[in-house]
């Protein structure tokens, strides 16, 4: 059965054709008894039923009122960073919160000078957010490191293991995501700190707020020193539809999109809405109308817009086509009132492909057809680049252990299986983009609920919890 899957999940689609005509029928559900596994190999009590309390719990700590919000700083996230510091300790990890926010638990294992592993993901939200983005990451770590220090395993590993709960990835406060990631890469640029949220309060102000005075020397200190570190690993909820397509709990990835966030404003002549007549108007508003319609014409079928001579180029093309996403998510006028023809208009670009000499053409190509338009109805127009990420293409060496790891736990709790994992392109941005600049990095995703994310029906099955649990277990246990 083949249901309409947005674009993005093409090429894994097609991977996923491909295994689907090797394998086997595969049970979507686990079954122990026919796996003969001894359940106290697979640890419920804490790879599931507590690691699926912790995530309810921390869902509930929030900044709004009936819907989940944790931004940069903010006094819910604070709370929950205390609770994850908590749980780190109770998985026998030191713990200390660096001048950025970020939530740090380490044990040194058996040699202290050993390069790290590094595992970890966001404890920030977006507005309105499910429970499981960012903190499913965090919670699965701890809950596999847990299990170690339950054992008297934790001390005996070959290398430092550190888990980080990073204060800001969705970047709804500043508009600028990564921050905590960003600074532990050495990629944050001192200017950061100049960068105020929708108040007008910069970061440097937030910080001091939460008692964290930070200087320009402060933040470059935060980078870790590459030679001390051997990886990182994000087990992160797909945000997608593939792995429940495929059945399938957990899934590798093999790269993540590159980004970029643009900020438009375009300013008109402010006039009554009754009196200025439609040939004499400078109006934003429709300006805006027209170019974000142009922008989701382009996006859709860049071929039309890019025009390239050679071979070479088409394949840039092919690559746009199959996974370049565009959306206008936020816009604000001004005075924003039912009788006033605007004075001004924002609104936000989020452009999206896995590749990057496409990414920089069709914002090229956009910006100058934005402006053209701007010309012709007489308003003026800025655009500003206030986010830009390549894309990341995970270490083969540490994905393959990964899928291993995966594999090997999801034939634990379910008996034989006798398929591939599958392996995907992620389209949304994570830590491991930023962390990419510091050290290799590995992802796995989990399975979630028709694909949903970033809402409140955000969905993931006790089950699935409990597989990325195991999955980073059986990683930790191998590897480390
Ligand atoms: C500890 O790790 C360091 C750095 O990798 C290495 O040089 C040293 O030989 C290791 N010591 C032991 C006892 O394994
Ligand atoms: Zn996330």
């Amino acid at each position: 059965m083949r249901m309409p899957l947005p674009k993005p999940f093409s090429y894994s689609i097609l991977l996923l054709l491909l295994f689907s005509f090797l394998s086997t029928t595969i049970s979507t559900s686990f079954d122990f008894q026919s796996s003969g596994n001894d359940l106290k190999d697979v640890y419920p009590e804490i790879l599931r039923d507590e690691a699926v309390a912790r995530l309810q719990q921390l869902g509930q700590i929030s900044d709004a009122e009936g819907y989940l919000e944790r931004t940069f700083l903010s006094s819910a996230s604070v709370k929950a960073g205390n609770l994850i510091r908590g749980w780190m300790e109770d998985a026998g990890l030191r713990t200390w919160v660096d001048s950025l926010g970020n939530i740090h638990g380490r044990v040194e294992g058996r040699n202290a000078s050993a390069e790290a592993l590094i595992i970890g993901s966001h404890l920030d939200t977006v507005v309105d957010a499910g429970i499981f983005d960012g903190s499913l990451g965090i919670i699965s770590a701890l809950a596999a490191l847990k299990v170690l220090h339950v054992n008297g395993k934790l001390r005996t590993r070959k290398r430092p293991v550190e888990v980080i709960a990073f204060s800001d990835e969705e970047g709804v406060r500043f508009q600028s995501t990564f921050l905590g990631s960003a600074a532990v890469a050495g990629i944050l640029p001192a200017s950061a700190l100049q960068i105020t949220d929708k108040r007008g309060i910069t970061l440097q102000d937030v910080l001091k707020e939460n008692s964290i005075d930070i200087t320009e020397e402060h933040l470059l200190q935060l980078k870790y020193d590459p030679e001390s570190v051997w990886g990182y690993v994000e087990v992160h909820i797909e945000q997608g539809p593939v792995l429940e397509w495929a059945g399938f709990p957990l899934g590798a990835v093999n790269g993540i999109a590159g980004q970029t966030r643009l900020q438009v404003k375009v300013r008109g002549s402010q006039g009554h809405a009754g009196t200025v007549p439609m040939s004499m108007r400078q109006d934003p508003m429709a300006a805006a109308a027209e170019m974000i319609v142009l922008l989701e014409s382009l996006c859709k079928h860049p071929k039309n817009f890019l025009s390239y001579d050679g071979n070479c180029k088409s394949s840039i093309l092919e690559s746009l086509s199959n996974s370049l996403v565009c959306t206008v998510g936020e816009i604000s006028t001004w005075p924003s009132a039912s009788n006033v023809i605007p004075g001004q208009v924002t609104f936000t670009v989020d452009l999206r492909t896995i590749d990057d000499t496409g990414r920089e053409a069709v914002i090229y190509e956009l910006s100058s057809r934005m402006y053209q338009i701007c010309d012709r109805r007489s308003v003026s127009c800025t655009i500003d680049r206030k986010h830009d990420a390549n894309a990341v293409i995970c270490d083969s060496e540490l994905s393959s252990q990964l899928k291993s790891a995966a594999f090997a736990a999801v034939k634990r709790m379910r008996g034989e299986i006798h398929t591939e994992l599958p392996v995907l392109m992620s389209g949304a941005g994570h830590d491991a983009m930023a962390i990419s600049h510091l050290t290799k990095v590995g992802m796995l995703f989990v399975r979630c609920r028709g694909g949903v994310s970033h809402s409140p029906a955000e969905h993931v099955l006790d089950e699935d919890v409990w597989a990325s649990g195991l999955a980073l277990l059986a990683f930790i246990e191998t590897q480390l």
